[in-house]
């Protein structure tokens, strides 16, 4: 029986959030430049995404470009935009075939101008799409993302609009910039790092994690239901007691 027949659709996970990783590798490993293994990433995503909003899964987040990963070469920056401007231009068809809406949280500011711009588009052209929310962190680190959410609470204090003892998880959530997104059940991570890398670190506090040494640009949508069995596997106790799998003294 294949992975997908498996599943239990009953059971889905709202939320999968995936960090791409292992484009670098995948492309040195065949001789050739690290952009190459980014411009074949662009495949997997597809086929990632496509699958899940079959499937029924509400929200996807993909972890595309980190604040950090502004330390990289100016080269593989600028081809990375440029990839990242092209293809957002292009599968804004793909996006409307399937209903998808798309979205993006980080410092989107700090974009190169163009890049801005045409996200901004997509993200109003899909805006009527209900199937799916997909999520681009682009220019995002979790930490910056949790820093920016307190700098607007203590502004809005000191405006008298909160006050502090209002201050709880439930308002910070909604300073976050997934404001309104469940937190992911499912965490993905490829290319076998064992990492978060800055990614969400506020709503995975009770994900399940999944790590795969398949090379981003590798994933396949068979990989995608792997997973999500792997997690339906799992129990999930969020620090309580499984009445139906807890052994020992009554
Ligand atoms: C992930 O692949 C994509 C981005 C971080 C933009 P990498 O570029 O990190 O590839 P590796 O990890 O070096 O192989
Ligand atoms: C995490 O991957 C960021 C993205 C996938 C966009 P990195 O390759 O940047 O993470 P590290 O450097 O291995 O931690
Ligand atoms: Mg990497």
């Amino acid at each position: 029986m294949g992975f997908k027949e498996q599943i239990d659709l009953n059971r889905l996970p709202s939320h999968i959030a995936i960090i791409m990783d292992g484009n670098g590798r995948w492309a040195k490993k065949q001789g050739k430049l690290r952009v190459f293994g980014h411009q074949n990433g662009v495949a997997a995503v597809r086929d990632t995404v496509e699958a899940g909003a079959e499937l029924g899964v509400k929200f996807m987040t993909l972890y595309a470009f980190s604040t950090e990963n502004w330390n990289r070469p100016k080269l593989e920056v600028n081809a990375l935009m440029e990839l990242l401007i092209n293809t957002i231009h292009k599968e804004t068809k793909t996006l409307m075939d399937n209903n998808i809406r798309l979205n993006a949280i980080g410092d989107l500011e700090s974009l190169p101008g163009r890049c801005h711009k045409n996200l901004l588009e997509a993200i109003k052209k899909t805006d009527a799409n209900n199937r799916m929310t997909l999520t681009l962190a682009l220019s995002y680190s979790a930490r910056w993302e949790i820093t920016h959410a307190i700098k607007n609470i203590a502004a809005d204090v000191k405006a008298g609009k909160i006050s502090p003892d209002h201050i709880n998880d439930s308002l910070l959530e909604k300073y976050l910039s997934t404001a309104g997104i469940p937190d992911p059940e499912l965490l993905i991570r490829t290319s076998g790092e064992y990492r978060i890398s800055n990614f969400l670190l506020w709503q995975i506090a009770y994900s399940e994690f999944y790590f795969t040494s398949k090379l981003w640009p590798d994933f396949r949508r068979e990989d995608l239901y792997e997973a999500i069995v792997n997690y339906q596997n799992r129990d999930r106790r969020f620090g309580g007691v499984n009445e139906s799998t807890a052994t020992g003294h009554a």
